[in-house]
């Protein structure tokens, strides 16, 4: 999704969360079961989760066989602990076969939300290297894989991993995200020209992706491209397909009750068989946003925390938002700090500055470390003999890319409402504001409130929209 107004218009339905929201449509367990009552969200949190709590029990008849690994799995290895696992989100890879570099590219650029979009597939690839140094056991990619969701942008990125893998010995594992199938905006750019560009369909996508998790699945789902995947023999990852791709793609997210039936079969075995399972998807399961309230959930959310905490299951793995943050899950207010909630990390777009990916540390008795890290594309750069000077200053380079893109779209709007000089002084402060909430490192919002460029949104422009979204961002700096 978009996290600049101007070009991805939010669509606030509520002021906050939980204020306004409407129920979710209601699921109910196999066993008629209704689901628990909405639960109130809490703080942002310590990136540690706790320990998963195991029952043992009976294996539901028949659902064994679903979660046996192919036989040809690598993942039974002679150290299985700790797990390192590295989760990327939204790459956004648009393939250069798409593009001339011309004046229709350029300008969908500067309306985009500032990811560094030529650069995408290096800093796949450095991403992919410091994942291959780090010894992970598996690199999960858990959506917005393309640009668009465009047939060569897949082709070209299968291309990638598929050599990654073979060089480094990677296991990559993907999962779709809700630009990547059946996208009627997929497109390509030539001189000033633009025009519609083949995407995928769901069935395409997996025929493209099978060796990078849905060939040795350890069990897969009939209705989605979600899937089971077998780390070693007491911990799995339930990688969900959170989105809604038919007719056409729709950014918010959902999960289907026939998923949610294999969900709960895939859970009950691992509780019987004593395996620790961590989800992940595209879509958030928490209301991670006061400004983005429906579009980045899954639609049944409370269904699905409600499962999960069936299951005690410590953490849950987001992108989407585009921006990298950790939250967790209160349960009722006020309630003490060692008691059970899910907590969720999202991870922000690993194509905008600072590409930031998720290092999670998996340790035998449960306990996880998370770790947002950057990707140092320009040490790759420097390692691989590139000579382009932006890849070899590329934190400084993407990092006013961004600014650059923010604050044009900015000065748009504050040039016809402000002398040059203040108009500057609003969009840096704008930009400066936007990119600290998308990095996950946000500023304090005293001290924003007290700049020279708050003071003139503030005075200059107290009942634009643009001065309501910043002070949302503030707002959601603390939520
Ligand atoms: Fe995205």
């Amino acid at each position: 999704m978009e996290t600049v107004p101007e070009t991805g218009e939010p669509e606030t339905e509520g002021p906050a969360a939980g204020e306004g929201e409407t129920p979710d449509p209601g699921w109910e367990t196999g066993e008629g079961e209704a689901r628990e009552p909405e639960a109130a969200e809490g703080e942002d949190g310590e990136a540690e989760a706790g320990k998963p709590k195991k029952e043992t029990g009976e294996a539901p008849a028949g659902s064994e066989a679903e979660l046996e690994q192919a036989e040809d799995s690598e993942a039974d290895q002679e150290d299985p602990w700790p797990l390192k696992l590295v989760f990327a989100s939204d790459l956004h890879l648009l393939a250069d076969s798409l593009h001339d570099g011309g004046e229709a590219y350029r300008e969908k650029l500067a309306a985009d939300d500032g990811k560094v979009t030529p650069y995408s597939s290096q800093i796949l690839k450095a991403l992919l290297q410091e994942a291959a140094d780090l010894d992970a056991d598996a690199v999960i990619l858990h959506g917005d894989l393309t640009y668009n969701g465009e047939w060569e942008s897949h082709l070209a990125l299968a291309e990638i991993l598929r050599e990654a893998r073979e060089r480094l010995g990677l296991r990559i594992l993907i999962l779709p995200g809700n630009h990547d199938i059946n996208n009627p905006d997929a497109a390509w750019f030539c001189g000033s020209e633009t025009g519609a560009a083949r995407s995928v369909t769901p069935e395409e996508f997996e025929e493209i992706y099978r060796e990078f998790g849905y060939e040795e699945a350890g069990s897969r789902d009939e209705t989605s491209l979600s899937y089971m995947w077998k780390l070693n023999e007491a911990a799995s990852l339930m990688l969900l397909d959170t989105n809604i791709y038919e007719p056409v793609n729709r950014v918010n997210g959902e999960i289907e009750p026939e998923t949610y039936e294999w969900m709960i079969q895939q859970l009950d075995l691992a509780d019987a068989q004593g395996v620790q399972v961590l989800p992940a998807g595209h879509h958030n399961l928490l209301q991670e946003s006061r400004l983005y309230t429906w579009d980045c959930v899954i639609e049944s959310r409370q269904s699905a925390i409600w499962l999960f905490g069936e299951h005690q299951l410590p953490l849950y793995i987001s992108g989407h938002l585009h921006a990298s943050r950790t939250r967790r899950n209160k349960t009722a207010p006020g309630m003490p700090d060692d008691a059970y909630g899910i907590w969720e990390a999202v991870t922000g777009s690993v194509s905008m500055a600072p590409c930031t990916y998720l290092l999670l540390t998996w340790e035998e008795d449960g306990t996880m470390d998370l770790s947002f890290r950057e990707t140092d594309v320009a040490a790759w750069a420097a390692r691989n003999g590139e000579t382009d000077p932006n890849l070899l200053d590329f934190r400084n380079f993407s990092v006013n890319w961004y600014y650059e893109v923010i604050q044009n779209q900015v000065l748009k709007k504050t040039r016809a409402m402000v002398p040059e000089e203040y108009a500057e002084e609003m969009a840096r402060t704008y930009a400066d504001v936007l990119y600290h909430y998308c990095a996950g490192s946000p500023l304090p919002p005293s001290e924003v409130r007290q700049s020279e460029g708050y003071r003139l949104w503030q005075r200059f422009a107290p009942e634009e929209r643009w001065t309501s979204y910043l002070d949302q961002i503030l707002k959601d700096y603390s939520y």
